[in-house]
């Protein structure tokens, strides 16, 4: 029989876990849900650098620029992947950076959500982004995948969010997880500590 102060036993397959994919895939969204199914605390890049500067992220870009943006980025990835219990929610460029990349690799498992350039298009017009304040934002959209697919496919799990149910998409990634988790002993403790290494060798 369990005592009140005795840990509680959850059923989940992982306690940390980090969604990364373009602006406007679900990654807040999808994040927040995933945190509700799994018991876990929810954590925003972007809202927690906007916490930490005062100011929001279009106004980090206007009055310091983009490199400052990165720079409160990669910080927060170090916030981030030292917490547990947690799921993450990450900025649309935070995956670009080879740092960011193999520490939160190296931290748990990372998850892509993809959508076509017409979903992002869509979406990312119910809130503008900084980026795609542009004249043709499809075209730029279209660009910035181009660069940014191969970073989003190292990704251990990937998942479209695609005219999809957000209640389908949290199903599917709680059953990637799963299996990612039977697997994790001989495959990504492998990745991680040859992550780790390299992330010594290049502080
Ligand atoms: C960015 C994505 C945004 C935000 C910033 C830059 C990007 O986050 O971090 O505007 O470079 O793709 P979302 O992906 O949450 O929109």
């Amino acid at each position: 029989m369990s005592r009140i102060g005795d840990p509680i036993e959850l059923d989940r397959p992982v306690s940390w876990v980090a969604l990364v994919g373009f602006m406007g895939t679900g990654k807040s969204r999808i994040g927040w849900e995933l945190s509700r199914a799994l018991a876990l605390h929810f954590f925003d890049t972007d809202k927690v650098i906007e916490k930490v500067a005062g100011l929001t992220v279009a106004q980090i870009f206007e009055a310091y620029g983009e490199l400052t943006f990165r720079a409160y980025e990669s910080e927060t990835v170090d916030r981030c992947t030292a917490l547990d219990e947690a799921v993450i929610s990450c900025g649309g460029g935070t995956f670009n950076n080879p740092e960011n990349r193999l520490k939160l690799l190296a931290r748990g498992p990372v998850v892509a959500l993809s959508a076509s350039p017409e979903t992002i298009l869509e979406r990312t017009k119910r809130s503008p982004r900084v980026l795609l304040q542009v004249p043709d934002p499809l075209k730029k959209i279209r660009e910035l995948l181009e660069i940014r697919k191969p970073f989003y496919d190292e990704a251990p799990i990937q998942v479209s969010t695609d005219g999809r149910l957000r209640r389908e998409v949290v199903q599917e990634i709680v059953e990637k997880l799963e299996s990612w988790y039977e697997r994790s002993d001989e495959f990504h403790v492998v990745n991680r500590d040859e992550n780790l290494e390299h992330i010594a060798q290049n502080p």
